[in-house]
Order: structure tokens, then sequence, then C-alpha cells
């Protein structure tokens, strides 16, 4: 099996690139920005015709939230415009693609897990952003006979990029008082279970819209104790709302991924958030 990684510098990205060389038989290319930037459609189309993948795993995108809701248009050129190019590659490619979407694509009022049919309400630009590039990926598989899977995950952290355990671990460390929210509900989820399950996914067969998470719910300061006690440190951070934190873009209080179509396809139940955070910390201690 070969694959070819979009965004394999990054958090979950290089997570797949490190995965797919431990894996007997697997071959990866993950093409820098500079040499595959998804907003130049002939670049994709070129860059994925020469590495000839099986499937293509787009991870590349616009991910910062608040900043996106600054600056709209880019976010919309680069996820919705560079997932339909990376997508027509693909399959212009004989190539299936996987394309990682989000759980912002809900607005969270629901209340409860989220079904892969249900329907979409993104909150902010980047949410709208990730609607739209799952539509152009999907209209783009729709025009040839590639096999595609839309994953929605969420709360991501890994070894990539520094991500959400280092901020809480390094503000702490440095007597940094930490405000985090306490009313927004997700699933914490560590990069290596989201490559696991969909590289046994792709082996599997499965096609579609596809949610991928650990298992467990948490808010963020849930979240962040968790790493602070894990860690050892006294200083817990102070709960607060989401209206008085004031972020920029307005985040869903409830994107809690239901995951039991996925594991029936896995035929195994996802990690627990909490004994993914412990061995990932485990990981960081003994590197
Ligand atoms: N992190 C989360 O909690 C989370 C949650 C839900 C969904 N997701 C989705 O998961 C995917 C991966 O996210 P991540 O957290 O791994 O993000 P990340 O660490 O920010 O990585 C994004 C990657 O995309 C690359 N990139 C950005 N613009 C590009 C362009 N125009 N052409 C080519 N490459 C470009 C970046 O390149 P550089 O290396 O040059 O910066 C980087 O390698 C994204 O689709 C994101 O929306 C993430």
């Amino acid at each position: 099996m070969k694959l070819l990684v979009t965004g394999g510098a990054g958090l979950l990205g290089s997570e797949f690139v490190r995965a797919a060389h431990q894996r007997d038989g697997w071959d990866v290319e993950a093409p820098s920005r500079t040499e595959m930037d998804i907003t130049d459609a002939s670049a994709c189309a070129r860059v994925v015709a020469a590495a000839s993948p099986d499937w293509v795993i787009h991870c590349a995108g616009f991910t910062k939230v608040d900043p996106a809701e600054s600056e709209p248009d880019e976010v919309m050129r680069v996820n919705r415009d560079g997932s339909a190019n990376v997508a027509r590659a693909a399959v212009a490619a004989g190539a299936g693609i996987a394309h990682i979407s989000t759980d912002y694509v809900f607005d969270g009022s629901k209340g409860q897990p989220y079904l892969p049919e249900d329907p979409v309400s993104p909150l902010g630009a980047y949410a709208r952003s990730k609607v739209a590039a799952e539509e152009s990926v999907l209209s783009a598989v729709r025009a040839g006979r590639t096999p595609s899977l839309i994953v929605r995950t969420g709360w991501l952290y890994g070894h990539g990029r520094r991500d959400f355990v280092d901020l809480v671990l390094d503000r702490t460390l440095a007597g940094d008082p930490l405000r985090i929210v306490d009313d927004q509900w997700g699933r914490p989820t560590w990069t290596r279970n989201v490559v696991r399950a969909v590289l046994d996914l792709i082996e599997a067969g499965a096609r579609g819209v596809v949610n991928v998470s650990d298992g467990g719910t948490a808010t963020w300061h849930t979240f962040a104790t968790a790493i602070v006690e894990a860690a050892g440190l006294g200083q817990l951070p102070q709960a607060v709302s989401s209206r008085d934190y004031g972020a920029p873009a307005d985040r869903p209080l409830y994107t809690v991924l239901d995951l039991a179509a996925t594991e029936g396809e896995l035929g195994r139940e996802m990690m627990p958030w909490r004994e993914a955070l412990r061995v990932y910390l485990d990981e960081r201690s003994s590197a």
C-alpha cells in the first residue's frame, strides 16, 4: 500500500507518515508545502500523478480556528479550494482519498453524540470552510470512481507539533495561571489512535463519512486538569465559561462524536482518552 500524505509536517500528518513507515509493506510520500501547495491545482495534479499512490491522506489545511475569523477568504481558499484540488488529483491518479475533517462541522446543539449522517451546522469561518471542503471532496469523487473516506475527528494532541498538552504543561511550569473553558464537551484524542483507526478502516474497505476519536468525554478544563495531575504539578487550571473566555471564534459546546459505527467496522473499541493520555505522556517522558 502506498500513501501520499498532505500536511505531512503537521500534527496529524506526521503521525500518518510515522505509522506508514512502521507498517510492513507500506510506503509513503509526504510532499512539503513548497513541493505541493494545495491551492495550486497543477502542482497537486503533477505531484500526485508522479507518486502514484493507492490512497491520498489529506491532512493539509488552514487549521487555526481563531485567526480564520479575520481571514475568511483565505481559509476558504486553502480548505475548500485546496481540498478540491487534492481530491481531483487523487481521482485523476486513480487513488482513494481520506479527507480529514472536524467535529466542528456541528454547532453542538444536539446535546448527544453526533452520528455521521447528522446534518452539519458550522459556527465559524474555519468550520464553514471544513464543511465546504467535505462538499468539494465528495463532488470530486462523485465525478470519478475513487473510493473515499471523510474522517471527522477533533481535540487532537500528539508528538508531531506543539499541541494543547505542551501549552498546558509549559504554562503551568512557568507558573502562569491557566484559564480553561469548562462548558465545551468533546473527546480528547491522541493522533496515534486516529491514524491507526484510519489505516485499519482503509484496509477494511470502509467508505463514506466516519467518526474517529478516542473514547470518553471531557471538557477542555477536565482535559487540562488531567494533564497537570498526570505531570504531578500543583497548580490546577481555573475553569471559565466560553463567554468569559471570549475567544474570537464561536465554538460548539458539544461535539462528542458517536463511535458505534466506526468501532463496529474496526471490531474494537477506541481507547478511552484518559488511557491514551497516560500512554502518550509516558512516551514523552521516556523520549
Ligand atoms: N488539531 C485538531 O485538533 C484537529 C481537529 C479536527 C480536525 N483537524 C483537521 O486535521 C487536519 C490536520 O490538522 P493538524 O492539527 O495536523 O494541523 P497542522 O499541525 O496545522 O498541520 C497542517 C499542515 O497543513 C500544511 N498546509 C497548510 N497550508 C497548506 C497549503 N496551502 N499547501 C500545503 N500544505 C499546507 C501545513 O504546512 P506547514 O508545515 O508548512 O505549516 C501543515 O503541515 C486538518 O485538516 C484539520 O482541519 C484537526
